[in-house]
């Protein structure tokens, strides 16, 4: 992983993937302003793990470029892919939302550049949106629900 400074394309490139991606669409200008010199861009080379099941929580992640994959591990050596995420998807709320570990292994399918919000900032766009905080917890839901229906 390599962490990358962000340029001011970046930036415009951020401003615009927050107003595509649902999880930030409820903010007002002036929160978004106040929370986007936390967010870190770090590339991932294809293949490279972001974070394996089990794994203390410590970030939520927005995929600006390429892929990543949700694994669940099976054995020492297999994993089977429950969901493929593109640009302006997102992961690792589950585990900041319950203080659980994380509970898939999220590898890049692709040169990947990741938006990278640190959970004390994810926990502060959510407090700002109690009724987003909900709907959040709702997909949290949903997702935990699909991945336990594949893992078998
Ligand atoms: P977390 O448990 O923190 O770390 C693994 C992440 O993978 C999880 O949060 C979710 O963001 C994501 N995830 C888990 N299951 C699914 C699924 N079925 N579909 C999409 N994303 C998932």
């Amino acid at each position: 992983m390599e962490k990358l400074t962000m340029t001011d394309a970046d930036y415009g490139a951020l401003a615009k993937v927050m107003r595509k991606v649902e999880f930030f669409a409820p903010l007002t200008l002036g929160q978004l302003e106040q929370i986007i010199p936390y967010i870190m861009l770090c590339r991932y080379r294809s293949g490279e793990t972001v974070f394996k099941k089990g794994e203390k929580g410590d970030a939520f992640y927005i995929v600006k470029e390429g892929s990543v994959s949700i694994r669940m591990p099976k054995m020492v050596f297999f994993s089977k892919t429950v969901a493929t995420l593109g640009p302006g998807g997102f992961f690792g709320e589950m585990a900041l939302l319950s203080s659980d570990p994380r509970s898939a292994t999220v590898v890049s399918e692709a040169d990947t550049s990741l938006f990278v919000l640190l959970s004390a900032d994810f926990s502060f766009v959510l407090k700002q949106n109690p009724a987003f905080a909900t709907e959040m917890k709702k997909l949290a839901e949903r997702r935990k629900f699909m991945s336990r229906s594949q893992e078998r």
